[in-house]
């Protein structure tokens, strides 16, 4: 059995003042959970929330870093910093980031590189535009994202990553993937992790959904045999809405 994810990425939302309402509000709610909930939240709360969730089963983590341990480089934040302000994890090569700041699959390679040798759990998110999948050119956009970021890496430097599956025309539109659209995406991946680093990789590299989950849709999504978790930006903001996704009631279909 796969372990399930639940991971929320709040974007550019939350004082510290309403993220530690949050944390206060969502650590009662989520307590129970077998899936395991972790927040991507932005910098300037890491430290206070991750205090916060101390003693909980909450991870906390960042939703994007640079690739150099340090230097000259204003207004970026590396791994260091980030596991030093608490951060368990980062989010990197976020659709937004991969098109609003033109971030490539070198420079994303880079920080998965980056990330996994830090210590940080590290989540590469991959996906499509929607031109690509009419043209239908999806996995060879995937292959492209997963090889140009992960190409560098070898199977033993992999046990820390975790792939998110977001199409970018799913990302806030409220027209996700159907589940077997997703699944048969996070089967392309799942096959290439095993033919390029091994099948223990691939069975142990949880592979997340995200773009437009919503609590109505999450167990369907959950039920799908390679769908190991859920990347939730808008219905990751309200505590009540979160916690209903991560206790969701799901069953795992184990035949494809
Ligand atoms: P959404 O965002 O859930 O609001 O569609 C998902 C994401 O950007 O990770």
């Amino acid at each position: 059995m796969r372990r399930t994810l639940i991971v929320g990425n709040w974007k550019m939302y939350k004082t510290i003042e309403e993220s530690t309402a949050y944390m206060q509000a969502v650590i009662p709610l989520v307590k129970d959970s077998t899936a395991e909930p972790w927040l991507a939240v932005p910098f300037t709360a890491i430290h206070s929330d991750s205090e916060a969730a101390k003693g909980s089963n909450i991870l906390v983590g960042a939703q994007n870093m640079n690739d150099a341990s340090e230097g000259a480089f204003t207004g970026e934040i590396s791994a260091k910093m980030l596991v030093n302000a608490g951060a368990q994890f980062v989010i990197v090569g976020h659709s937004e980031r991969r098109h609003i700041f033109k971030e490539d699959d070198a420079f994303i390679g880079r920080k998965v590189h980056r990330g996994l040798t830090s210590g940080l759990k590290t989540i590469l998110c991959i996906g499509e535009k929607h031109a690509e999948r009419q043209e239908g050119r999806t996995k060879e956009v995937l292959l492209a994202q997963l090889s140009g970021a992960l190409k560098q890496l070898q199977a033993d430097q992999l046990e820390n990553l975790v792939l998110a599956y977001e199409p970018v025309w799913a990302i806030g539109s409220h027209e996700p993937a159907t589940p077997e659209q997703a699944d048969e995406a996070h089967l392309f991946c799942r096959e290439w992790l095993s033919e390029t680093f091994g099948e223990a990789v691939s069975e142990r590299t949880p592979i997340l959904y995200g773009g437009s989950v919503k609590k109505d849709n999450a167990a369907a999504l959950l039920n799908k045999l390679h769908i190991d978790g859920l990347l939730i930006g808008g219905a990751s903001l309200d505590p009540a809405s979160f916690s209903q996704i991560v206790n969701c009631q799901h069953t795992k279909v184990t035949t494809p």
